[in-house]
């Protein structure tokens, strides 16, 4: 087992490897203050796989499972409010502990629902895909989406624990593990060149404990800078500036891993075509084309610059890109709307 602190005000360990959540009571037990009760919120996709394991593990817990319906459209303040009122027909205190056992989507729900309930209590995050473990797992973001836009709703609130087991990974079909891939490839992209090799090999996921303990280390790196998402953070918003306006465009048709490659692709050669780096785009798209992923849509530039204008990344009629000078490196730079879609023209293909 891996194991990496995050040292946010309130620190955490994220613990990585096979097996761990049989280990979840023990676990949940070393933690300082003991919760008298568990509330587990799973979806459909995953609680018919692994609740029956997580459930075993808390036998000596008062618990319940809560299973919401799969799917980023069930991700909306309606769910949240169900798991709110589960929580409270449960008797679920303040003291007690929230479990978030599945993908992103439960992470973000179970997350903000215990952020907000009896005004805030702890819970740990149980990531069951590879792109929750790389990425929303760690670092406290937590949300629910609006009609008007996705994560609207939602608060900054750290877990207690990350409880990684990676042998769940085994049950994801291999569109989720590219969806996780693409993740991996902007962290390398950003900050660390020879993740970058790593993950060109046909042979990335041989160790896959200590690929995902590479990216919460890069995550964590991030989030220590800049918790709230003002500055340095920003950087993990590679290929997502065009990406979320490209998953919102194709109506949710491609994933957030798809809409993320090709986010990153347009968004280097739109840095390149406007003068602001000398990287080529051949090498993303050499390897998110090797995980299967699209690196192009046939988007125009106003379809993407009316879902991109939407997007909450816009700030006082500006949009912060990020511009990877090299492999393994990135800077931040803000684009008024009028260089901003000079720059969405030139991510065109
Ligand atoms: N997923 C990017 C972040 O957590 O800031």
């Amino acid at each position: 087992m891996r194991e990496i602190m995050i040292d946010t005000n309130e620190p955490y360990r994220v613990l990585i490897g096979g097996g761990l959540l049989r280990d979840a009571g023990a676990l949940i037990q070393s933690l300082e203050r003991k919760p008298g009760a568990v509330a587990v919120i799973t979806d459909s996709h995953v609680g018919p796989l692994y609740a029956e394991r997580m459930e075993e593990s808390l036998k000596d817990f008062r618990h319940y499972v809560y299973t919401v319906d799969a799917g980023e459209e069930n991700k909306t303040p309606e769910t949240l409010i169900a798991i709110l009122r589960s929580m409270a027909q449960h008797e679920i205190t303040r003291a007690d502990l929230v479990v978030a056992l599945g993908g992103g989507v439960v992470g973000d729900m179970a997350g903000f629902a215990s952020a907000v309930y009896q005004r805030g209590m702890r819970f740990i995050q149980c990531p069951t895909t590879l792109l929750s473990a790389v990425d929303a797992s760690v670092g406290g973001k937590t949300a629910v989406d609006l009609p008007e836009g996705k994560n609207l709703i939602g608060a900054f609130h750290q877990p207690a624990m990350v409880l990684c087991d990676t042998d769940t990974f085994q049950t994801l079909d291999p569109a989720r593990i590219a969806d996780g891939a693409a993740e991996i490839v902007k962290h390398a992209a950003i900050a660390d060149e020879k993740l970058f090799d790593v993950m060109a090999a046909q042979d990335w996921q041989s160790d896959i404990d200590a690929i995902v303990a590479r990216n919460v280390e890069i995550k964590r790196s991030f989030v220590l800078q800049d918790e709230h998402d003002l500055g340095q953070r920003q950087m993990l918003n590679f290929g997502h500036t065009i990406g979320h306006a490209v998953e919102a465009w194709s109506r949710f048709r491609l994933s957030h891993g798809q809409a993320v490659a090709v986010g990153m692709v347009m968004e280097t050669r739109a840095a390149r075509r406007l003068g602001m780096t000398e990287l080529a785009e051949d090498a993303l798209i050499g390897i998110l084309e090797a995980k299967g992923l699209p690196t192009a849509v046939d988007a125009t530039a106003e379809d993407i610059l009316e879902f991109a204008t939407r997007d909450k990344k816009r700030q006082s009629g500006a949009v912060t890109v990020v511009v990877p000078d090299r492999i393994g490196h990135a800077r931040l730079e803000r684009l008024d709307m009028g260089r901003f879609r000079q720059y969405v023209e030139a991510g065109l293909p």
